[in-house]
């Protein structure tokens, strides 16, 4: 279910993030960083898979016989009656309570939710937790990042690529724990069951053995090893979403003519490195 994120309509997301970021600057006045870097991530993610209006009739398009609907009608199997009001502990029922209204990622969480059968609440509930918090401060991040790269001169002609590199360069992410379930030995040192490991994810992005020349920042690197999103199992399903969401916004910021300082401070974070712009 934690890979929801990889399956949300990133061409959608995209035109959420710059569309968003357009309004947020129509505001005029000074620019808003924080709207800028953390609000339209969270907002877009709230609705990301959502489909669109058509342009014709203001309305979304019909759904499939195999979209969500059958979500919006939830019934305990044995009951004809009306739809239950509250959660009762299963995906199928919970999730209309849970998404209301919204069928985008978090509607994506519910029905992943319930082809797995998975009747629990609370590590739903967490889940959609995990994506928004994951989202405002991560991304912000690496929307943040991106634009210092670029006000100190670094090379913006592929704003994708760009993005790619400064993940790695300069991971908004820069650590994160494992807690060892049984006892291990780790190069020589005991680990003791309960034990927290800090993993160092940006120190492991400039291991020469991997990135070579790694403290160059080259948009572009040919098969660059890049452990922001972490790796294996538990690596982040909300990789590519998270970088075209911060492509999108700093491309809009470029064409509006907008660039950052290049020697930010950095917000006060344990794991993660985030401008003031
Ligand atoms: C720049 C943006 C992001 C960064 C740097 C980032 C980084 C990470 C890292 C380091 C992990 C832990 C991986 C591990 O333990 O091996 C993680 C997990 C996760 N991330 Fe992200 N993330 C970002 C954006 C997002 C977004 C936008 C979403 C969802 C919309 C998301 C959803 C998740 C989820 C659900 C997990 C848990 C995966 C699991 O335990 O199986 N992330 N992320």
């Amino acid at each position: 279910m934690a890979d929801a994120p990889a399956r949300a309509d990133t061409a959608y997301a995209v035109r959420l993030a710059a569309r968003f970021t357009r309004e947020a600057l129509e505001v005029g006045g000074e620019v808003p960083w924080g709207v800028l870097l953390f609000k339209v991530p969270a907002r877009v993610v709230g609705r990301a898979g959502r489909p669109e209006r058509t342009a014709r009739t203001g309305r979304r398009p019909a759904r499939s016989p195999t979209s969500s609907s059958a979500y919006r009608i939830p019934r305990p199997p044995h009951n004809s009656g009306p739809p239950p009001r509250r959660p009762i502990g299963s995906a199928n029922y919970c999730g209309p309570a849970f998404v209301g209204e919204n069928d985008g990622l978090l509607g994506e969480l519910v029905r992943a939710a319930d082809r797995a059968s998975w009747p629990h609440l609370a590590p739903l509930l967490s889940d959609a937790v995990g994506f928004l918090s994951q989202t405002y401060d991560a991304t912000a991040g690496l929307v943040g990042n991106t634009m210092v790269a670029l006000a100190r001169g670094a090379d913006g002609s592929d704003i994708g690529a760009l993005v790619r590199e400064v993940a790695r360069y300069d991971a908004p992410i820069q650590n994160t724990r494992r807690f060892a379930a049984a006892p291990f030995v780790h190069d020589g040192r005991a680990v003791e069951s309960g034990q927290q490991i800090l993993v160092l994810l940006a120190a492991a992005n400039r291991d020469p053995a991997v990135n070579p020349n790694p403290h160059a920042l080259s948009p572009g690197r040919v098969n660059s090893m890049i452990f922001t999103f972490g790796a294996s199992s538990h690596r982040c399903p909300g990789e590519a979403l998270a970088s075209a969401l911060a492509a999108a916004i700093v491309t809009e910021l470029r064409t509006a003519g907008l660039s950052s300082t290049d020697t930010p401070t950095y917000r006060p974070l344990a794991n993660a490195r985030i401008p003031h712009l």
